[in-house]
C-alpha cells in the first residue's frame, strides 16, 4: 500500500511517535470516560495487592491502544511485555511468552484478534486461573501438564472487536472502546507534542492541524511534524497559522481532512458504481488496496463523518461525499454518471 503521511496506521518512521507518546493517564488527552474507569480499577488493584483485570483495547489504529497499554504498566508500576497477534504462531510461542512473566507483569498482545484459535485456546487458562495447559509428547505417548503462571495482566487490542472469539472477549473484565477525538482534544494533542519538541505552536494553528486529522491523535502528530519542517525551513520556526495552512495545502490535506485514499474511495464509488450500492471487496478491488484496510483504516473514519453508509446491499456514498469532491449530488434523481461534474479533483 502506497506510503501515506497522513495514514492512520503505524508505520516504519515511528520512533517518532514513541518519543511523543504521553506516560501517564494525566498526559493522555481525551477518552476521558475510560481514563476515569482505568484509574479507579488500577487503584483498586494496588490496593487489594491483586494483578488488574485483563483489559481489552478496541477501536480504529492511532487513536491510542498502544499509548494506554504502557500507561496501563506505568501506572502500576509493572513491567509491559509486548507480543503481537501475527507473530505468535505456535502454541509453544505464547506458551514461552507466559511462562517467562513475572508477577505483575503487564503481557501487551497487539491485533489480538488475529491469534489462530487454537493458539488462543492456551489464554483462556492463563487469563482465568493463571495456568498453562500443555501438551508434551506426541504419537500416543502424549500426556497434559499443568504449570502454575505467576499472576498478571493481559492487555489485547484490536482495532476490529467483531473478529474476536467470545470466549476470549469474555475473559476480559474490562472492555474499552475507544472513540474518535474533539478537535479540542486534537489541538491539545498538537500543543503537547510542540512542548515536547520545543516548538510553539499558535492556539489557532493547532486548530486548524486539528481539524484535518481524521480525528485521530496519530494523525494529528504527523501533520504536525511536517508543518514543523515547514516551519523551520520556509517559515519563522513558529507555528503560526500562516505557515500551517501553507504547509497543509502542500501536503493536500483538504479541509475535510481526507486524504487521498479516502478521495479515491470516494470518488471510485461515486464514478465507477455511481454512488453505490457496491460492495466492499469491489471497492477495494478498484484502488487497488485489500479489504481489511479498507474494512479497518479508511471506512470507520468515513462512515463516522457520513460520507459513506453502510447498507445491507452495499456501501453508499452520501451528499457529503459528493459535496466534499464536488460533484453535483443529483442521483437521486437521475442515476446515471454523465451528470457528475469533478473540478476539485483535477486542481488537488
Ligand atoms: N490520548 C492521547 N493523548 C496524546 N497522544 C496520543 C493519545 N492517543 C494517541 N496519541 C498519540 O498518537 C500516536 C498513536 O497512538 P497509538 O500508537 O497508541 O495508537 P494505536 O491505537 O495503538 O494504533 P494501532 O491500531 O495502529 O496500533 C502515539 O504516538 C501517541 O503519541
Ligand atoms: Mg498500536
Amino acid at each position: 500500500m502506497e506510503q501515506r503521511i497522513f495514514d492512520a496506521k503505524e508505520q516504519e518512521e515511528d520512533i517518532f511517535e514513541k518519543s511523543i507518546r504521553p506516560e501517564n493517564l494525566d498526559e493522555y488527552v481525551g477518552q476521558d470516560e475510560i481514563k476515569e474507569n482505568l484509574r479507579v480499577f488500577i487503584k483498586a488493584a494496588k490496593m487489594r495487592n491483586e494483578p488488574l483485570d485483563h483489559v481489552l483495547l478496541y477501536g480504529p489504529p492511532g487513536l491510542g491502544k498502544t499509548t494506554l497499554a504502557h500507561i496501563i504498566a506505568n501506572e502500576l508500576g509493572s513491567t509491559l511485555r509486548t507480543a503481537s497477534g501475527p507473530s505468535i504462531e505456535k502454541t509453544g510461542d505464547l506458551a514461552a511468552i507466559l511462562s517467562n512473566l513475572e508477577p505483575g507483569d503487564v503481557l501487551f498482545i497487539d491485533e489480538i484478534h488475529r491469534m489462530p484459535s487454537y493458539i488462543e485456546e492456551i489464554l483462556y487458562p492463563a487469563m482465568e486461573d493463571f495456568e498453562l495447559d500443555i501438551v508434551i509428547g506426541g504419537e500416543g505417548k502424549s500426556k497434559s501438564i499443568k504449570i502454575n503462571l505467576p499472576p498478571f495482566t493481559l492487555v489485547g487490542a484490536t482495532t476490529r472487536s467483531g473478529d474476536l472469539s467470545s470466549p476470549l472477549r469474555d475473559r476480559f473484565g474490562i472492555v474499552a472502546k475507544l472513540e474518535y477525538y474533539t478537535f479540542e482534544e486534537l489541538k491539545n494533542i498538537v500543543k503537547r507534542s510542540g512542548n515536547v519538541f520545543n516548538i510553539k505552536v499558535d492556539d489557532d494553528a493547532a486548530m486548524e492541524i486539528a481539524k484535518r486529522s481524521r480525528k485521530t491523535p496519530r494523525v494529528a502528530n504527523r501533520l504536525f511534524k511536517r508543518v514543523r519542517d515547514f516551519a523551520l525551513v520556509e517559515g519563522t520556526g513558529v507555528i503560526n497559522l500562516e505557515i500551517t495552512q501553507k504547509a497543509l495545502k502542500r501536503l493536500k490535506v483538504d479541509e475535510d481532512g481526507l486524504d487521498n485514499i479516502d478521495r479515491e474511495y470516494l470518488t471510485s464509488l461515486i464514478e465507477k458504481f455511481n454512488g453505490g450500492p457496491v460492495g466492499v471487496e469491489t471497492i477495494a478491488t478498484s484502488i487497488g488496496e485489500e479489504v481489511t484496510t479498507v474494512e479497518d483504516v479508511v471506512e470507520p473514519y468515513l462512515l463516522q463523518e457520513g460520507f459513506i453508509k453502510r447498507t445491507r446491499s452495499g456501501r453508499i456514498a452520501t451528499e457529503k461525499a459528493y459535496k466534499s469532491l464536488d460533484y453535483s449530488y443529483n442521483v437521486g434523481l437521475f442515476k446515471t454518471s454523465g451528470n457528475m461534474s469533478r473540478k476539485k479533483l483535477a486542481d488537488i
